[in-house]
């Protein structure tokens, strides 16, 4: 390797291009214990998009209660107005959360509903029924308005409550998230529990269910160190558009057991040696990642930015 990339060596039947989904700023920072300031919040999001990001999670409009990590998105939101090219999605579970979007410009949403009861009740005090429920009027206004969805499926995997979640429970929410109109899926793996095998037999039966990979995203937190095998696991079954928090930050504060996502820079680092585009400056992903890491007071857990930060020193 040269200048702190990795030699690139294409492997076959792989996508030319990947889109990156950018979590750290919402899924990331909402796992702090402590709050971080809107204006570095505000950083972060720019340094992100700098970095040639194109899709960069901003913020969740919940319940302030719930999330008061994220409590600021009102405040957030309009200083990431200078910010072009990037689109900045905004989890919204129901109408008030998108009222409170819409009143700022938001133009892409997501909801976010649990293949298991259990998990439903814990990050939404609803059941899936209800949970659907809520988000259809959503869904329907949100569309009507030319907004873009994705809805988000929890416990695809594994649930810290009811252990090993059975791939026809997790195809049947699917697709009753799908038929509600959102415009991509994500797949969550919520505790990070799931291995190469399993994805890619999710992904058969999404397939076979109706729901095409082409609208299929990948959600993998790294509890288990799996999240990059996981993968190449899904871009091999054909999968462009994979999750990913820059730094490693990550988690849920309504799972146990959840930790952080799969790091972005650990991902650009494999899709850049498989020759895989995605736009993204890991030299300037990096430098972001070892800021943020000071401005939280303890080191990034990405493999990746721990490497080239030593390196560079
Ligand atoms: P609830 O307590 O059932 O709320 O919470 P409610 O509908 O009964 O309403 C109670 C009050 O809250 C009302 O006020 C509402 O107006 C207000 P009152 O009339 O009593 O004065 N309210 C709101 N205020 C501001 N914004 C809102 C809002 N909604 C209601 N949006 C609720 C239900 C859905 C609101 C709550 O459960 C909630 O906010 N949950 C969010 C939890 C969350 O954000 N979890 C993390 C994101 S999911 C995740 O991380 C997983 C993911 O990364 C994928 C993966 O890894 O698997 C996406
Ligand atoms: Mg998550």
């Amino acid at each position: 390797m040269t200048d702190g990339l990795p030699m690139s060596v294409p492997a076959p039947d792989l996508p030319r291009r990947v889109r990156i989904h950018e979590v750290g700023a919402r899924d990331g920072l909402q796992n702090e214990k402590t709050v971080v300031p809107t204006e570095v919040k505000a950083e972060f999001v720019h340094r992100l998009a700098a970095a040639g990001l194109t899709t960069v999670e901003a913020t969740s409009f919940v319940h302030p209660k719930w999330v008061p990590q994220l409590a600021d998105a009102e405040q957030l939101f309009p200083q990431l107005a200078d910010i072009e090219g990037v689109a900045l999605p905004v989890l919204v579970p129901n109408a008030r959360g998108l009222d409170r979007a819409r009143e700022l410009g938001a133009r892409r949403i997501a909801v976010f509903g649990s293949a298991t009861e259990s998990f439903a009740q814990a990050n939404l005090n609803r059941t899936v029924d209800e949970s659907l429920a809520m988000f259809e009027p959503v869904v329907a206004l949100a569309r009507a308005e030319g907004l873009h969805v994705r809805g988000y499926l929890s416990m695809c995997f594994g649930d810290p409550w009811e252990g090993p979640v059975p791939v026809g429970q997790v195809v049947g929410v699917a697709k009753r998230l799908m038929d509600l109109g959102c415009h991509e899926l994500s797949l969550g793996d919520t505790i990070g529990v799931a291995t190469p095998g399993h994805v890619k037999a999710l992904l058969t039966a999404l397939d076979e269910g109706g729901v095409g990979t082409e609208s299929v995203g990948v959600h993998f937190h790294d509890t288990y160190g799996q999240a990059l095998s996981n993968t190449l696991a899904a871009l091999q079954y054909g999968v462009t558009t994979v999750d990913a928090s820059a730094g490693g930050l990550g988690g849920c504060p309504y799972a146990k057991s959840a930790t952080g996502n799969l790091a972005t820079e650990d991902l650009v680092w494999m899709l850049q040696g498989l020759g895989i585009e995605t736009g993204v400056d890991l030299g300037l992903l990096t430098a972001t990642s070892v800021w943020m890491a000071e401005q939280l007071g303890r080191p990034s857990p990405s493999r990746t930015v721990r490497a080239l930060s030593h390196q560079e020193q």
